[in-house]
C-alpha cells in the first residue's frame, strides 16, 4: 500500500502549554488532529470548570485563521477537588474528563493526588455520570525503581481501585509496559489505553547508548524492547481499548539541554506520520484509522469525524528546531521520515 485514507484522527492525550507556548505548538496540534483531549498540568493548575472554560477561549483565540480544531478540555484533580463542580462542568459540556497525577509523579504535579482516598467522593460522582478519569499510572514511592513504577501502579493503585469503582471509565494514559498491555486486556472495554507514538518507536537503548538523548526523555520513561514490542501488537492489533494519545510535550530547548532535564517529547509535528509508519511495519495498515480514528471517539462516546485525510509513502526530511518565542526541538528532527501527509 503506499496511500491510505482514512477519517480524520484526534489526539486523546497532549500538551499545548499556554501564552506564547500555545500559540507556537498549537498550529502542529491542529494540522492532524480535528480534536484532542488538553492536559491541564499549568502553572498553575486548571482544577475547575471556571478554568477549563478560560483556558479553552485561550486556546482558540491563539488557534490560525482557517484551522478546524476543537480543544476538549479537562480538570487536574487535587485533594480538595469537589465532586459537585466536576459533575456541573461535565454537565454543562464544558469538561470532558478529569486528570489524575500522583502528587509529584511527573511535569508540574505537585498539586495532584495524594492518596486515593481523599478521592473517593469525585470517583463516586464520576462513575455515577460516566465521566472519564484519565491516569497517569506510575507511582511515586523513592524506593521503587523509575522503570518499575507503571508496573507497581497497576498492583498498588489502580487494581484495587478498579475494584473499588468497576463502572469507573477510565483511560491509563502513555502506557509503557507490557504489565499494562495485559492489564487493559484483561478488563471490560470502559477501561482503555493511549500509546504515544515515541513509545512505539523506541526503547531505552535508544535513549541511552552511545550517549544520553534528552529528546527521548520523557514520562513514564521509555523501557526496554521486549516492553516496545508489547505496546506495537497492542496498538497495531485493532483491539477498541488501545487509541492515539500523543502525550506531545514541548519544553523550550534549554530546559532539555540541563542538567536536570525535563520529561517530554515534542512529536505534534510528526505524530501522524510516525505512527503510521509503525502500522506500516508491523503490516497493519488495516487496523490505523481503528487506533487513530475510531476507538477514541467510541470510548469517549463522540462520533468520529466526517473529514479524511490521506497519508502517503513518500519520504520527507523532519525540520530543525522550531524557532519563535521559544526554541523548541520536535522528535526525530533532520530525519528522514517514510510516510508523509497529504
Ligand atoms: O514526559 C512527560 N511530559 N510526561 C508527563 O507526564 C508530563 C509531560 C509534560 O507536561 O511535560
Ligand atoms: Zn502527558
Amino acid at each position: 500500500m503506499t496511500s491510505i485514507t482514512i477519517r480524520r484522527p484526534d489526539d486523546w492525550h497532549v500538551h499545548l502549554r499556554d501564552d506564547e507556548m500555545l500559540a507556537q505548538v498549537l498550529p502542529y496540534t491542529a494540522r492532524q488532529f480535528a480534536r484532542a483531549i488538553i492536559m491541564p498540568n499549568l502553572k498553575p493548575p486548571v482544577v475547575n470548570a471556571a478554568m477549563a472554560q478560560a483556558y479553552r477561549d485561550r486556546i482558540l483565540a491563539a488557534l490560525p485563521e482557517g484551522m478546524d480544531f476543537t480543544p476538549l478540555m479537562t480538570a487536574y484533580l487535587t485533594d480538595t477537588t469537589d465532586p459537585a463542580e466536576l459533575q456541573a462542568g461535565f454537565e454543562s459540556g464544558v469538561l470532558t474528563a478529569v486528570k489524575l497525577y500522583p502528587a509529584n509523579a511527573t511535569t508540574n504535579s505537585a498539586a495532584g493526588v495524594s492518596s486515593v482516598d481523599k478521592i473517593r467522593g469525585c470517583l463516586e460522582v464520576m462513575q455515577r455520570i460516566g465521566m472519564p478519569l484519565l491516569i497517569h499510572g506510575e507511582v511515586v514511592d523513592p524506593s521503587i525503581d523509575i522503570f518499575d513504577r507503571e508496573a507497581v501502579f497497576l498492583e498498588r493503585t489502580l487494581g484495587p481501585m478498579l475494584a473499588d469503582y468497576p463502572e469507573l471509565k477510565v483511560v491509563l494514559e502513555h502506557i509503557t509496559t507490557s504489565d499494562s498491555v495485559d492489564f487493559i486486556m484483561d478488563r471490560p472495554s470502559h477501561i482503555a489505553a493511549t500509546i504515544t507514538a515515541h513509545h512505539l518507536q523506541i526503547n531505552r537503548n535508544h535513549m541511552l547508548v552511545g550517549g544520553i538523548r534528552p529528546h527521548y526523555y520523557c514520562l513514564p520513561i521509555v523501557k526496554r524492547a521486549t516492553h516496545q514490542q508489547a505496546l506495537r501488537k497492542a496498538a497495531t492489533s485493532g483491539d477498541q481499548r488501545f487509541f492515539l494519545g500523543t502525550d506531545t510535550a514541548p519544553h523550550p530547548i534549554g530546559a532539555k539541554h540541563s542538567a536536570c532535564g525535563c520529561a517530554g517529547v515534542f512529536t505534534a509535528p510528526c505524530a501522524l506520520e510516525s505512527y503510521v509508519q509503525v502500522f506500516d511495519e508491523e503490516n497493519a495498515l488495516e487496523h490505523f484509522e481503528a487506533f487513530a480514528s475510531l476507538n477514541g471517539p467510541a470510548f469517549y462516546g463522540m462520533p468520529a469525524n466526517e473529514e479524511r485525510v490521506t497519508l502517503e509513502k513518500r519520504s520527507w526530511k523532519m525540520s530543525g528546531d522550531i524557532e519563535g518565542a521559544e526554541v523548541i526541538r520536535p522528535y526525530r528532527m533532520g530525519e528522514s521520515l517514510p510516510w508523509a501527509m497529504v
